[in-house]
């Protein structure tokens, strides 16, 4: 199997960044852990910044691999472009929240993308790239 995931905007800061509410691990030891928990797959990863990057990825992986796993940051309350790409895949996705976003200000609660998604997985820490993984290889 080969799953995509793919990091939007300020996760390259994992680790360093508010890690009171997003730990203090970095997302490359994470990855290396997650890889060697699911040796049978093909975990590929990706991180941008900005908006038609996270669009092209998406693009390119959305109809030849078995899953993609989307963290698209502040994206995700805000890009209907990132929802129509989703609309668009045959890939399923999986939107996932490292923190609890329903349990922090009202503006995170509001998700564009997640009507196009498989489902949502979020407040489980960095352990919910590890949920999604399992939910999409079923
Ligand atoms: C986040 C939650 C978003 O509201 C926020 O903008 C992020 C990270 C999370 O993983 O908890 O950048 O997607």
């Amino acid at each position: 199997m080969k799953i995509m995931i793919i990091n939007g905007p300020n996760l390259n800061l994992l680790g360093k960044r508010e890690p009171d509410i997003y730990g203090n691990r970095s997302f490359d030891e994470f990855l290396q852990k997650l890889r060697h928990d699911f040796t049978q797959m093909e975990i590929d990863y990706y991180q941008s910044n900005i908006e038609g990057e996270l669009i092209d990825k998406l693009q390119e992986v959305g109809f030849s691999y078995d899953g993609i796993v989307l963290n698209a940051g502040a994206y995700t309350h805000t890009s209907i472009a990132l929802l129509d790409c989703i609309r668009s895949l045959t890939t399923p996705v999986v939107e996932v929240h490292i923190s609890n976003v329903h349990a922090r200000e009202e503006f995170r609660h509001k998700s564009m993308i997640s009507s196009a998604c498989l489902g949502v997985i979020a407040g489980f820490g960095l352990n919910s790239y590890k949920l999604a993984i399992e939910a999409v290889a079923g």
